[in-house]
């Protein structure tokens, strides 16, 4: 699908993205899983370059949940390995295209050596006015919600917020999303039809588009074209078809 298509007025602010797929890309090529995840890079380049293009303003990409640490230990260490290359090799893509990198999820988990060039890349990218990328890492929509919680409690318990002062908008401010707008378009790749411990909370109204294309093989045509879907979706929030169109 052409970007020419995509109506510019009415661009999602925040794409969120379930990358799925690399294993069965690898084993469909009678190849190991980590060679699917390598081969996720340029997926990643490709649909990050075309947000920055288009002008979207959020794009956030799950890259490694909470229950993805129970995958085999090869597995968990070459995507964590794969994780620091990547930040460092992609770094001049960031700069060059005005990018912002952004992490959600339980960073403190991340091995060292992650922890490091994901700190690093984040500060040296921080004044970058254009796209922000926001690498889910070690994260679940689950996981942030408790935390958020736990954090919420204490402000209680120490008197800086009442109870009665607690509302969707204030709890919004405990999640590791704060200040970013909800997702308008969530794609999940290979076919798959769940969330998975995406963004629990921020996917309340989101709109869905599901694709069989594994992962590895999507490139910028396919966000257009779920981009276009999207915008041919009615967002009615509740309400009624009449309502939403006067
Ligand atoms: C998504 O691809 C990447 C991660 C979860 C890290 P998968 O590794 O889940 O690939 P499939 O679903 O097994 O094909
Ligand atoms: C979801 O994919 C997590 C990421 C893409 C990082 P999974 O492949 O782990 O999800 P399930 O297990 O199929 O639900
Ligand atoms: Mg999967």
């Amino acid at each position: 699908m052409p970007k020419e298509n995509i109506v510019k007025e009415s661009l999602p602010k925040h794409i969120a993205i379930i990358m799925d797929g690399n294993g069965r890309w690898a084993k469909n090529k009678g190849a190991a899983r980590i060679f699917g995840h390598r081969n996720a890079v340029a997926a990643v380049r490709d649909a990050t370059e075309g947000c920055a293009e288009l002008g979207v303003d959020y794009l956030t990409l799950y890259a490694f949940s909470t229950e993805n640490w129970g995958r085999p230990a090869e597995e968990v260490m070459g995507l964590m390995e794969l994780l620091v290359a990547t930040i460092k090799q992609e770094l001049k893509t960031l700069q060059k295209n005005n990018v912002k990198l952004a992490a959600i999820g339980d960073i403190e988990a991340l091995p060292k050596r992650c922890k490091k060039q994901l700190r690093e890349a984040i500060e040296l990218t921080k004044n970058n006015s254009g796209l922000t990328l926001v690498l889910a890492l070690s994260y679940s929509g689950r996981w942030e919600i408790i935390e958020a919680i736990k954090r919420l409690a204490v402000d209680v318990k120490e008197d800086k917020l009442k109870l009665d002062d607690i509302s969707s908008e204030v709890f919004e401010t405990y999640l590791n999303t704060a200040n970013m707008p909800d997702p308008e378009l969530m794609i999940r790749t290979s076919g798959e039809m769940r969330i998975s411990n995406f963004l629990l909370w921020q996917l309340a109204y989101t709109e869905i588009y599901f694709t069989d294309k594994l992962w590895p093989d999507f490139r910028r045509q396919d966000l257009n074209e779920a981009i276009i879907a999207y915008q041919n979706r009615e967002r009615r929030f509740g309400r009624i078809s009449e309502q939403v169109n006067t």
